[in-house]
């Protein structure tokens, strides 16, 4: 079967293989693959910033695909079905635990970057039926950690979401606030990706480079009131300000750190908010599943705004990677 492999921590280090089709056990579905998507966590593994126990691997984290083989299972699937492997494979559901974030594919176990791939069957969520495998290859780690977000701040009509930046996982989280009833401000360094977070039903738009007091805007245009809950995807340069942002009891949801992990902090905003500060590792098959329902009956549709062949692989890893370029998601098709 047609393959990407990693062999070292580089960008350079991807190069197309003929390797043998893997098979499935019992616990286990085969897949075909139609498409992946790309995360932080995919240049992560790529350039060193996340160390994986081994070289070569099949990268890459988030993909979907459909049934090829599968025996008797309680989730009713057959081969044909489409679905999704989610990236957190031992992790069906309940709260974390080291041995359920311990098997994340694309890291530590094939990713999306092959043609067919064998998987826990208690992995796999069904597509939603108004997305296509491109579109359904974006949910894994974006879908689940929105949804995580929203129930961890018991996000709901009338609640106030801010969120940083206009990459997969901000807006993802944007399309499911906004199907619960919230008001959002979004945060861009770019005009025109703000001018596109609104047609999505963002509701307030602050450019973070024109406005660095970006937590100042959130409270003036919510009357004083602050960020129910803040979904902070960039780490050092904002937690600062988003303990500022967010509003009396409301959440701060940490997950990301793309500019770094030590922020300097007043406790003092913690505090006397009496805020939740939160930390997120993606979450479970039963969390994505929980997603994807939602997404469905709300007919949200991911937002691509590039998709690469898999043959350009290496294209669209190097356009993630450069940062501040996409908005929404970057896909592969196979
Ligand atoms: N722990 C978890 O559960 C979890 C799950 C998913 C993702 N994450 C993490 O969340 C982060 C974002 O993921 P992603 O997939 O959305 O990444 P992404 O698609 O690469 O998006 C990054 C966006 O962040 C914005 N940004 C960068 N610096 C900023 C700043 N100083 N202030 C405000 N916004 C800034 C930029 O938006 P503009 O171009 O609009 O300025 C950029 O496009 C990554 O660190 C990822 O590892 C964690």
């Amino acid at each position: 079967m047609r393959a990407i492999q990693l062999d070292a921590p580089s960008l350079d280090a991807l190069k197309t293989v003929d390797l043998p089709e893997p098979t499935s056990r019992p616990s286990e579905a085969l897949l075909k693959l139609h498409a992946a998507s790309l995360n932080f966590i995919d240049i992560a593994v790529a350039t060193g910033g996340l160390p994986v126990p081994r070289f070569p691997i099949i990268p890459v984290a988030d993909g979907a695909g459909e049934i090829v083989e599968i025996g008797v299972n309680d989730l009713g699937l057959k081969a044909g079905d489409k679905v999704i492997p989610h990236f957190m494979s031992n992790w069906q559901g309940g709260s974390i635990a080291p041995q359920k974030v311990a098997a994340m594919r694309g890291v530590t176990s094939v990713g999306s970057l092959a043609e067919f791939v064998a998987v826990p069957v208690s992995s796999l969520v069904r597509l939603p039926t108004h997305l296509d495998f491109t579109q359904g290859s974006t949910l894994p780690i974006v879908a689940t950690t929105a949804w995580n977000a929203l129930q961890t701040g018991r996000i709901g009509p009338g609640s106030v979401v801010a969120l940083l930046g206009t990459g997969g996982l901000s807006i993802m989280t944007l399309q499911l606030a906004k199907a619960a009833g919230a008001t959002v401000v979004i945060m861009s360094s770019s005009e025109e990706k703000l001018a596109r977070a609104a047609t999505l039903g963002a509701d307030h738009l602050v450019n973070y480079k024109v406005s660095p007091e970006w937590d100042a805007k959130v409270l003036e245009v919510t009357d004083g009131h602050g960020a129910d809950l803040v979904l902070d995807t960039v780490g050092q340069a904002t937690f600062a300000r988003s303990l500022k942002a967010a509003a009396f009891g409301g959440t701060v949801f940490t997950v990301g750190f793309l500019t770094g992990t030590a922020p300097s902090i007043n406790l003092l905003d913690i505090v006397v908010k009496a805020l939740n500060v939160v930390g997120n590792n993606t979450g479970s098959t039963d969390n994505l599943a929980a997603a994807a329902r939602a997404i469905e009956s709300h007919r949200i549709v991911p937002v691509i705004s590039e998709t690469y062949a898999f043959n350009d692989a290496a294209a669209a890893y190097a356009r993630l990677a450069a940062q501040g370029q996409h908005f929404g998601k970057i896909a592969i098709q196979h």
